[in-house]
């Protein structure tokens, strides 16, 4: 039984979900999202700050200040809240309403900047308010998760082992990309393990972290208007693209099993299933890893106005294939009985 006394002194490492019954795949699914801060952040966000108060960097007087889309934000103000820190958060208009009110909650400020960069995203806006601000005051700490190695780091010393210890036959590894932290610390990991892994690095359409044009992209998480300085490709064997559509659909396909999460991992499990549809799973081990869950998610992804708005009535209706239990004809359904995969 853990008991603890800071919040980020919990992390669920060893929980995996096989998704075998929803997609028909053997996949299993490493979930981030149970700790105080509710994703895979945490473990970045521990390791940068406990990395910037052992170089001197970070005193009582400073101020953090980070650029994120949302789940770092909260990581760092669950931190900041818990050891006694100032923490600005400089976000975008794709920040979830809820993620916004959770960094308040714990005390942060928010700033959303709302001007495109010259790649059709706020990722430049953002960098530039945060410059300005350090440039401004020497108390502004930015830890920079784009370039900070902590960030790989944190999942080379933990999330990869975690996976390593329950799937010591691990042949395929599913990661979304954002930072390239966890897709960084992951391929570094494995590089150096006794067997062969295939890293699989799952990105956005629309985000130009691996290349690639520019275009509109709705789901904070994934995918980035820039090239991300972590990234080293020559760690990654394989790159997937997914269109919102298909993870929007993927994730309302794994709500109504029960499994409700937020929109990488919708992202990371379409790829994945792809992937496997395509090489066949017999005798193959796959693991994907889910970055969070869904509830910070149920204004956007799981909100039908929204995907209306967004991407129209046939995404709403392809999402909604698999019906819930209400939408089935009651007549032709015996109790109990379970869709198929
Ligand atoms: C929802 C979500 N998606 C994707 C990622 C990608 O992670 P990274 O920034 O390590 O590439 C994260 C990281 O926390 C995340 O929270």
């Amino acid at each position: 039984m853990p008991v603890i006394s800071a919040p980020h002194a919990f992390n669920e490492g060893s929980l995996f979900v096989d998704l075998e019954s929803i997609f028909g795949y053997r996949l299993f699914l490493k979930c981030e999202g149970f700790n105080f801060a509710g994703s895979i952040k945490l473990k970045a966000a521990n390791e940068m700050v406990e990395s910037a108060e052992r170089d001197g960097r970070l005193t009582r007087d400073s101020v953090l200040v980070e650029s994120s889309s949302g789940n770092l934000g909260v990581a760092l103000s669950v931190i900041a809240a818990s050891k006694g820190y100032r923490f600005l958060c400089v976000t975008d208009p794709r920040c979830n309403l809820s993620t916004k009110l959770l960094m308040e909650a714990l005390g942060s400020r928010v700033h959303v900047v709302t001007d495109l960069d010259g790649n059709g995203g706020f990722l430049g806006t953002r960098l530039e308010y945060v410059r300005a601000l350090c440039a401004s005051d020497e108390r502004y700490v930015w830890l920079s998760q784009y370039t900070n190695a902590g960030n790989w780091r944190a999942h080379f010393r933990t999330t990869a082992p975690e996976i390593a210890a329950h799937f010591p036959h691990l042949d395929v590894l599913f990661v979304g990309t954002g930072t390239a932290g966890t897709l960084m610390g992951c391929g570094r990991y494995f590089r150096a393990w006794h067997r062969p892994v295939r890293i699989v690095a799952v990105d956005s359409v629309g985000s130009v972290a691996f290349g690639g044009e520019p275009g509109r992209r709705m789901i904070p998480g994934l995918g980035m208007s820039m090239r991300p300085p972590l990234l080293d490709e020559s760690y990654v064997d394989e790159v997937i693209r997914v269109e919102e559509a298909d993870t929007i659909r993927t994730c309302h396909r794994m709500a109504r099993r029960g499994f409700l999460f937020g929109g990488s991992t919708g992202s990371v499990v379409s790829a994945a299933t792809d992937w496997l549809a395509r090489h066949g799973t017999r005798d193959l081990t796959a693991v994907a890893i889910a970055p969070d869950l869904g509830e910070r998610y149920l204004d956007t992804i799981y909100q039908s106005n929204w995907l209306q708005d967004l991407y129209g009535d046939r995404l709403l209706d392809s999402a909604r294939l698999d019906a819930t239990p209400w939408e089935e004809d009651s007549a032709s359904r015996a109790p109990g009985r379970r869709r198929r995969p």
